[in-house]
């Protein structure tokens, strides 16, 4: 259904994971080491990639609200920050040719209020059509762990609370289940990274895919052919 390849110049790598998974710290040193090859890499986020998505993203994040948000109305706010971000910042980007990364994006829509808030996923399908215009990721890099393992972590760095933290290890379960059934039908576009080792492991072996999948687009075949070291 999402069969829209990012038009353009440039490309479109997505990060996805269960909280707790690392992707934040990791996209920071992946951006880095891609910089540090001359490539031009712009670092965004679901949600909040935008001023506007900025703003949404403090109304479904915070942990006390006068009211509960309803699942529709939650995938909806999704859907407006995704708007925005596609139009305003991802396609601009790609226009220009450069390499985005963004922490989480549609993805996330069909994990987290699929099977974790179960909404039908035909509707999320319909939302997800209409707020990205049918744009889909070139690559995803799908960072997987134990939610035992994610909820230690969250809470051994001792990080603000938001109102999704406050879900419990069921919801998560699904989560991750719903992740890897995605990766399971898409292997083109997935790439799976076991997130339960440490952090220069993770990193090496999210590099590689990397590389080697800028390799296989047009206009990187010097990267292919010369496969930069990977620093640790
Ligand atoms: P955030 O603090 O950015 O967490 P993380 O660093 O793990 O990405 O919070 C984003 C939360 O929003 C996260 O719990 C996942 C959720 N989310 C959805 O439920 N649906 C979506 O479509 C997106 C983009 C995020």
């Amino acid at each position: 259904m999402f069969s829209v390849k990012t038009m353009d110049k440039g490309n479109f790598i997505t990060f996805e994971g269960i909280d707790g998974s690392g992707k934040t710290s990791l996209i920071k040193a992946i951006a880095h080491e891609l910089v540090a090859q001359g490539l031009d890499v712009l670092t965004t986020q679901e949600p909040g990639g935008t001023q506007l998505g900025m703003r949404l993203r403090e109304v479904f994040l915070r942990v006390q609200s006068e009211e509960e948000i309803s699942p529709l109305a939650e995938a909806l706010l999704f859907a407006a920050d995704r708007a925005q971000h596609v139009e305003c910042l991802i396609k601009p980007a790609l226009k220009a040719g450069k390499i985005i990364i963004s922490d989480r994006f549609t993805d996330s829509t069909l994990a987290y209020q699929g099977a974790g808030r179960n909404l039908p996923l035909k509707l999320l399908e319909q939302l997800i059509n209409i707020a990205s215009g049918g744009l889909t990721p070139d690559l995803t890099i799908l960072l997987d762990l134990p939610v035992q393992t994610a909820i230690l972590r969250k809470q051994n760095q001792g990080i603000q609370v938001n109102r999704m933290d406050t879900e419990k290890a069921e919801f998560y379960e699904r989560v991750r289940k719903a992740y890897l059934e995605l990766a399971a039908r898409n292997p083109e576009r997935f790439r799976i990274v076991s997130a339960d080792k440490p952090f220069d492991e993770v990193k090496k072996e999210t590099l590689n895919f990397i590389w080697d999948f800028l390799g296989s687009q047009k206009g990187y075949y010097s990267i292919s052919k010369n496969k930069p070291e990977i620093s640790l």
